[in-house]
């Protein structure tokens, strides 16, 4: 569901020889300024459904993807994004479709050209043992074996370990995630469960729906033993939280509070922008850290801290209702989330945003790089990201006040609601809502080197 098409990469446009327009290939990456490769181009993702089977004793996944998409353009061939795994076949519409893979890049070759704005159904079965994938700053995402199972996770760029797909937060698309898994064991995903059934040899298919469009890195999917508790938030939102056993007890107390977090954040945020919410709690060598995982951010117990669930629960609205058009723009998500800390040690610890502003100040790894400029994927992560940004957020709060900031916190999400944005979107918004100019703030604490002179510059 792109929104915009600034950033699609032309890929070749030429028409066949002899006057019929034929189509050509779309292009094998999105030109995201820090992933150039990640996510394809000519097509546009409504819906995944995802069919798979895990079994832990031996590591294999065996998966069908069935992918519908609109075509933007005349295809003759278009790319998917996928890492490791060995695939058995494809199909576009119903006919086999020819597969060509080179590194990440798994190309289906249909029969026939699809013709700009029709929609195709392509199927892509797979099977293996899903590959754990290092990033650039040494954090592990991907797929993940587990003491009792496997967990995914995919920030940035991890779900092509566990099933193709357009693997750029640009195209956001609805998830049905089908999972079977051996006796005693649990699948957990995004969304509501939909269905849980005993398959005749005794394992459990469980059926997952993410209504709400999801940009692929917020996909999960935790396999293993799982204790879980259902219960409602905001009135009418279903919570299922899944922990493994082993740290259920010292992370109970924190699970309880998941709903009252959330309806403090609704209040200052606006309307919660999803269906369902919960949590996955892992245990610390499972997972080195949290992540927002749509509806159901995944933690470890080590990472599951009252500042941490506020911060995944505000991804909900910043990042994952609200996705950034591009990598670099994670600033978006990330000084939001922390901002949101900020707000929770100035509404219930007594700590006003301005004390952890002036910490965040005087900490000299902030400043290694303006937050709207992360200079490689090694940085993608780093503090500039998270606390710099959240400087910006506070510096504007400081300029305009805070009647037009909490416009603002609502507004923005409101907005680009279930979309994706730009930080020009961001500061062209904020302009806008403060009715003036605001270049010389974006200037330092935006896109300035270097530490300004004073906190107030
Ligand atoms: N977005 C996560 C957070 O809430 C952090 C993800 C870290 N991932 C990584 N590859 N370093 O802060
Ligand atoms: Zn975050």
């Amino acid at each position: 569901m792109a929104l915009t098409v600034a950033l699609l990469a032309a890929g070749c446009t030429g028409s066949g020889a002899g006057g019929g327009v034929r189509g050509t290939p779309g292009a094998a990456g999105l030109r995201d300024p820090l992933f150039p490769r990640l996510g394809n181009g000519g097509y546009d993702v409504s819906r995944y459904a995802l069919t798979l089977s895990y079994d832990p004793a031996t590591g294999r996944l065996d998966g069908r993807a069935e992918i519908t998409a609109k075509a933007t353009k005349d295809l003759s061939a278009f790319n998917l994004d996928l890492t490791g795994l060995t695939v058995r076949g494809a199909t576009v519409d119903g006919a086999p479709a020819a597969v060509n893979r080179a590194g990440s890049e798994l190309t289906l070759r249909p029969r026939e050209d699809i013709d700009d704005g029709d929609e195709f159904r392509a199927t892509v079965t797979y099977e293996g043992v899903p590959e754990t994938v290092t990033d650039a700053d040494g954090s592990e995402e991907g797929w993940l074996k587990t003491a009792d199972g496997a967990l995914a996770v995919g920030q940035p760029a991890g779900s092509m370990a566990w099933f193709p797909g357009n693997h750029h937060p640009f195209d956001k698309a609805a998830y049905d995630i089908t999972v079977t898994v051996p006796a005693g064991l649990k699948a957990v995903s995004n969304g509501v469960l939909a269905s849980e059934r005993k398959t005749a040899d005794g394992r459990t298919t469980s059926v997952w729906r993410a209504a709400e469009p999801m940009a692929s890195y917020l996909a999960t999917l935790a396999i293993g033993r799982y204790d879980t508790t259902t219960t409602t938030a905001l009135g009418t939102v279903p919570v299922l939280t899944a922990v493994d056993p082993v740290v259920a007890r010292q992370t109970a107390a924190l699970r309880a509070r998941l709903p009252e977090l959330l309806e403090w954040q609704t209040e200052n945020f606006g309307p919660y922008p999803f269906t369902a919410t919960g949590a996955i709690v892992e245990r610390d060598e499972d997972l080195g850290y949290a992540l927002e995982t749509q509806t159901r951010p995944v933690f470890s117990a080590a990472s599951f801290d009252t500042a941490t669930l506020v911060h995944e629960l505000a991804h909900q609205w910043y990042g994952n209702s609200v996705s950034p058009a591009t990598w670099k723009d994670i600033w978006l998500n990330e000084s939001f989330a922390t901002y949101a800390e900020w707000l929770y040690a100035e509404d219930f610890e007594d700590t006003p945003a301005q004390e952890n502003f002036e910490k965040a100040f005087a900490n000299d790894a902030a400043w290694a790089f303006p937050p709207a400029e992360p200079p490689s994927a090694e940085e993608l992560f780093a503090t500039p990201v998270y606390q710099r940004g959240a400087m910006v957020l506070h510096r504007i709060r400081q300029e305009v006040g805070d009647d037009t900031f909490y416009e603002i916190l609502a507004g923005w999400p409101a907005k680009h609601r279930h979309g994706t944005a730009s930080t020009e979107d961001f500061t062209r918004y904020v302009e806008s809502v403060a009715g003036r100019d605001l270049g010389g703030l974006w200037d330092v604490w935006l896109y300035g080197e270097g530490k300004p002179a004073e906190a107030t510059d």
